[in-house]
């Protein structure tokens, strides 16, 4: 692979912070639809928090978020945000969520979010045991991910084959309700704006998984 991961997220962090929401009226739904389901004691992880701005929309309704991104430029931006809006019950760390430590039993999160981050992991299937590990169980995963279903399923990881993009899974809406079923999640939401490419999914975490 021509690009590593974080150094390309590094080098977009300014420019994404910039760009406005695609798709404001999705994003709106989402950040909704996560906020009735958080209580104010909750602990919540953000994983690929990129510049923070959904950790800090959440952050008043609950008691503490872990914000994690392993691009060093994206967590300076969120750090930043964070000063200037006063927020102090985010902590934003530079980490890989493959080394974020798995919280011992009586301190996993309530709460874990995904938001378009699921189709960048290397290994799914072991991202959603980690996540199921980390989350209490009853607790709910929010995840929004590029599911790629057209032709663009051909385009965009061609991209990332040659290097220009970072690799992007190709992944179905269908095969990742399954992963995560297979993960001992129930599916509890699914949402998709009209021709969107990301699925909102939200799975609770049942505490079994078919491939202990
Ligand atoms: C498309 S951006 C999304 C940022 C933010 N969640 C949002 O919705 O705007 C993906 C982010 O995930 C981060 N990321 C990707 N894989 C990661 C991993 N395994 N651990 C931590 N961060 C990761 C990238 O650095 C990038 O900031």
């Amino acid at each position: 692979m021509l690009i590593h991961p974080p150094r390309f997220w590094n080098m977009m962090a300014r420019s994404y912070a910039r760009r406005p929401v695609q798709n404001q009226a999705a994003y709106e739904y989402k950040l909704d639809f996560t906020a009735r389901h958080l209580s104010p004691q909750d602990c919540l992880l953000e994983i690929g928090c990129g510049t923070g701005t959904t950790a800090l929309i959440h952050a008043p309704n609950v008691a503490h978020i872990d914000a994690i991104d392993y691009s060093s430029e994206m967590i300076s931006i969120a750090r930043e945000k964070a000063n200037q809006q006063g927020v102090e019950n985010v902590n934003f760390e530079v980490s890989a969520f493959d080394n974020w430590p798995i919280p011992a039993k009586d301190q996993q999160y309530d709460a874990i979010l995904a938001m378009s981050v699921l189709h960048l992991v290397l290994d799914l299937d072991e991202t959603l045991d980690r996540i199921r590990n980390s989350l209490k169980e009853g607790g709910l995963l929010f995840s929004s991910t590029v599911c790629l279903e057209g032709m663009e399923k051909y385009a965009i990881p061609a991209l990332g084959a040659i290097g220009l993009l970072p690799k992007i899974r190709v992944l179905t809406q269908e095969v990742l309700v399954e992963r995560m079923q297979a993960f001992g999640f129930s599916v509890e939401h699914k949402w998709r704006p009209e021709n969107g490419s990301t699925a909102f999914i939200v799975a609770k975490n049942g505490g079994y998984c078919r491939w202990n």
